[in-house]
């Protein structure tokens, strides 16, 4: 089997609310390809939900498995990929994820308008990355990650405005 018809079609990277999750799902339904979530993985993998991982093990133990299991995908998994977070800031997965370019993948830098996103990312909870000012947190991550979201990306996306149907027509008409 060649290496190019064992790749994933495409990886979705971007800020907590961005709608990674939402939009990929949607991206996946729209070319029938599979779609698969990391933070659900994740869940599956430790058995509990990430907050509590966060809060027994800590964010290095976090990170460890993140990085571990989407390794693992970008191996095997063919389809849609959404990341969380903070997963493109871990120096192995961007590596992993260069890779995954150099092999003819689409990383996708799904950029939501930060109004939007902090909304939705304080409306779904669960996101132990902004416990305390929400906001705040938010803002302060995103000026860390925007740069590393627009190296580690080989296509970029704005979503302001648009529903998850519409960004995800236009992910694909990028990607395609
Ligand atoms: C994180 C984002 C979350 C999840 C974890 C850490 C981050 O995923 O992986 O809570 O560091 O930004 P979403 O981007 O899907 O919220």
């Amino acid at each position: 089997k060649s290496r190019r018809a064992r790749r994933p079609h495409a990886v979705i990277i971007g800020m907590m609310g961005a709608g990674k999750t939402r939009v990929g799902k949607e991206v996946a339904h729209m070319i029938h390809v599979p779609f698969a979530d990391a933070d659900l993985e994740i869940e599956r993998e430790v058995g509990m939900k990430i907050p509590q991982y966060f809060e027994r093990y800590g964010e290095p133990a976090f990170r460890r498995v993140e990085a571990d299991l989407i390794a693992d995908f970008l191996e095997d998994f063919e389809g849609v990929f959404s990341l969380g977070g903070g997963a493109p800031m871990t120096p192995s997965t961007q590596d992993a994820l260069a890779d995954y370019i150099a092999r003819g993948g689409r990383v996708v830098y799904l950029d939501a308008d930060p109004a939007e996103a902090m909304e939705r990312a304080n409306r779904g909870g669960g996101r132990p990355m902004l416990n305390g000012d929400a906001n705040a947190r938010w803002k302060k991550l995103f000026k860390e990650r925007d740069p590393v979201f627009r190296r580690v990306a080989n296509v970029h996306v704005h979503t302001r405005g648009l529903t998850p149907q519409g960004a995800a027509k236009k992910v694909i008409d990028m990607v395609a």
